[in-house]
Formats: structure tokens, C-alpha cells, sequence
């Protein structure tokens, strides 16, 4: 199934950010722990982002500055001309686990996202026209608890884009679907920002979802020092969107970033490694020694499953103070 956005009413253009030099070290029991150094990034008005980086890099932290949820100790923020102070109404925000209040409606939830002062009616016309972008027209008078995760998760994305937000920032927002789920929302992500074209950062474990939705790719890293994470490397996707999942161009960018990341890939066509197939028997354990999830290395199939680089999907905790931070779209 496709997942189709329609057009909605949008009423505010896609503002762009420029971070300066952000700096954050968090003390914890009179422990500091830096977390960001020196992090520069500019973002256009109306780009797509991804930020990738291990565990604890500071991905959801700098997500949280952007919309004032939490300052940084040095550097600055600034969306489109005015520094951010505070939680900015200029962003929405949205997180790994929908966040709908049960006991109200999908289409009830969608109206908590609209700014303060909007009429009846048009915030009653705004809430059709973001339900039909998300494909939950008909789903409207239903409780969060009796659709599907996704479903839940589309709705929660209506409801941040029921205030036309300048920038939409999104922390793994697709990290508890399904697979098949995950590329319909991938694909549904694409079409909200063509009908709605509001300038996106996106937080992902997923390598292969950055570079088919981003505009770029940042990743954040450090050194050994622990001074904290910074921008270790920009990669600028090549490619209109939708971009074809299977292209040799981001599978070569995929093995980059993973490398970046930490994580082997395995490649073995033309990279000056042994192929399987041409290793001898005995270099390779009996099958009875292969854990279940190793593909036969043997069989016919090897190089296909060697060459399937996989997601970098690192055990994703909630960044601290999430759950009880306000929403700046609720
Ligand atoms: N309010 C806080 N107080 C103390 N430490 C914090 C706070 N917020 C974040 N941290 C710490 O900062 C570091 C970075 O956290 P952050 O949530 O930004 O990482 P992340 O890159 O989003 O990780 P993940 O990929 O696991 O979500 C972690 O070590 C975390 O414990
Ligand atoms: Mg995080």
C-alpha cells in the first residue's frame, strides 16, 4: 500500500538555521560530561537533513537546542534572522513514539498542534486537509488506540505540522515501525514535504533512510579525547527524490558513512578482498557453527546476502528529559 499526500493549506514559509560553534557539557553528580563541541552547521530554508552518529553523540541534544528546548553552554542558534530563546514556536517537533493523548480523537489530537488564536473553522478545515495528507481522513473520530503504530505515528506528524512549522524536527520518527512501514513513511515523509515544504532535520539510525531522504547527510562524532561530538563529515546526496533505493551511488555512500559510523560492511566485489566463494572450505567453520542469522556463505545466494549492507540500527534510548519536556507543538 501507498501511503498518498494531498494538499493541504499551508500558511508559512520553510525557514532556514544557521548553528554557530554549539558547545554543550551536561554535569551530572558534579561529573561533566561534554556532549557537543564546536558544531557548525548551516541549513537552507526548505532543506531535508539527516543527522546520524552513534549512541549518545548528541544527535537528540542539538535536535532540542534547535527548538529551544534546551540551550546551549556556547555558540548560537539562529532561525532565519532571530536566535532561538526559549522553545520556539517556529519549530514542531516529533518523536519515535507518537505521543497522542488516548482519550481524545486522531482528529482532536491533530488540533493540539494548532497555534493558539486559530478560529473554529479553519482550524477545523486545517485538520481535514492534514488528515487527508497523512491519509487518515477516515480515521478521524478514532482513538489512538484503535489504529496501527504507524497510523498513530501519522497522526502524530499532522499534528506537527498543524502550525506550518518553519522547521520540522524529527527524532527517529520512524525508528519503532515495522520495516515495510517504515518505507511507506519514508515515502509519505516526501510527499508531506512537497505539499508542505518546511525545512526538515532528521535524527536516524537508519543509514539507508538518510540517504533516500536527505538532502544531506551530517555526522556526528568525536575523537578519543571525550571532548564531545561534532560535525566529522557532510555528505551531499546526489539524486531528485524519490531517489531509487537500489542505486550504486548511495550504496557507495552507505559504506562511507557506515565506516564512519564504526560499522564493517563486508564489501567484497572489486574491494581488493578475498570473495567468499573463492575461499577454500576450510577457511570457513561448519554450518553447525554458523549462528542462525549468518546466510550460508556456501550457497549460491552468499553474494547477495554479503552485499545487503545493513541499517545501523543502534539500541536507541530516549534522549534525557524527553518524556517530560513540553511539546512545542502541544
Ligand atoms: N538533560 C541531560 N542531563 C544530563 N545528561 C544528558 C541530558 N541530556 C542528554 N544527556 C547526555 O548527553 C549524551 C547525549 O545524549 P543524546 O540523547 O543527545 O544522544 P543521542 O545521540 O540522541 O543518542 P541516541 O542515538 O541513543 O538517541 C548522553 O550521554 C546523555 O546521557
Ligand atoms: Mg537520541
Amino acid at each position: 500500500m501507498r501511503i498518498t499526500a494531498t494538499s493541504a493549506v499551508r500558511t508559512r514559509p520553510a525557514d532556514p538555521i544557521r548553528i554557530s560553534g554549539v558547545g554543550r557539557t551536561f554535569t551530572t553528580d558534579g561529573v561533566a560530561l561534554p556532549v557537543l563541541r564546536e558544531v557548525h552547521l548551516d541549513i537552507a530554508a526548505g532543506e531535508i537533513v539527516a543527522l546520524i552518529g552513534a549512541s549518545g553523540s548528541g544527535k537528540s541534544t542539538l535536535l532540542r537546542q534547535v527548538c529551544g528546548l534546551d540551550t546551549p553552554d556556547t555558540g548560537s542558534i539562529v532561525i532565519d534572522d532571530r536566535p532561538v530563546a526559549g522553545v520556539d514556536p517556529r519549530c514542531a517537533v516529533a518523536f519515535q513514539e507518537p505521543r497522542l493523548l488516548p482519550w481524545r480523537t486522531l482528529a482532536a489530537n491533530v488540533a493540539l498542534g494548532l497555534p493558539r488564536g486559530t478560529g473554529r473553522e479553519a482550524g477545523a478545515a486545517r485538520v481535514d486537509a492534514l488528515l487527508r495528507l497523512v491519509g487518515l481522513a477516515g480515521f478521524r473520530s478514532h482513538r489512538p488506540r484503535h489504529v496501527s503504530g504507524g497510523m498513530a505515528q501519522r497522526a502524530a506528524l499532522a499534528r506537527a505540522l498543524a502550525r506550518s512549522p518553519g522547521v520540522l524536527l524529527l527524532d527517529e520518527p520512524f525508528g519503532a515501525l515495522d520495516a515495510l512501514t517504515r518505507l511507506q513513511m519514508q515515502d509519505l515523509l516526501l510527499d508531506i514535504h512537497r505539499a508542505e515544504p518546511t525545512t526538515v532535520i532528521l535524527v536516524t539510525h537508519d543509514v539507508d533512510e538518510a540517504l533516500y531522504l536527505a538532502d544531506r547527510v551530517v555526522l556526528l562524532g568525536s575523537d578519543d579525547t571525550g571532548a564531545g561530538s561534532t560535525v566529522v563529515r557532510v555528505i551531499d546526496v546526489p539524486g531528485d527524490r524519490p531517489r531509487d533505493r537500489g542505486s550504486h551511488d548511495l550504496a557507495a555512500l552507505r559504506a562511507g558513512l557506515l565506516e564512519g559510523l564504526g560499522v564493517a560492511t563486508h564489501q567484497h566485489a572489486g574491494d581488493g578482498n578475498v570473495p567468499p566463494d573463492d575461499l577454500p572450505p576450510d577457511d570457513l567453520p561448519p554450518d553447525d557453527l554458523l549462528p542462525d542469522h549468518v546466510p550460508d556463505r556456501r550457497g549460491a545466494d552468499s553474494r547477495v546476502a554479503h552485499d545487503r549492507s545493513p541499517h545501523v540500527h543502534a539500541a536507541a534510548t530516549p534522549a534525557a528529559g524527553d518524556a517530560d519536556t513540553p511539546r512545542t507543538h502541544a
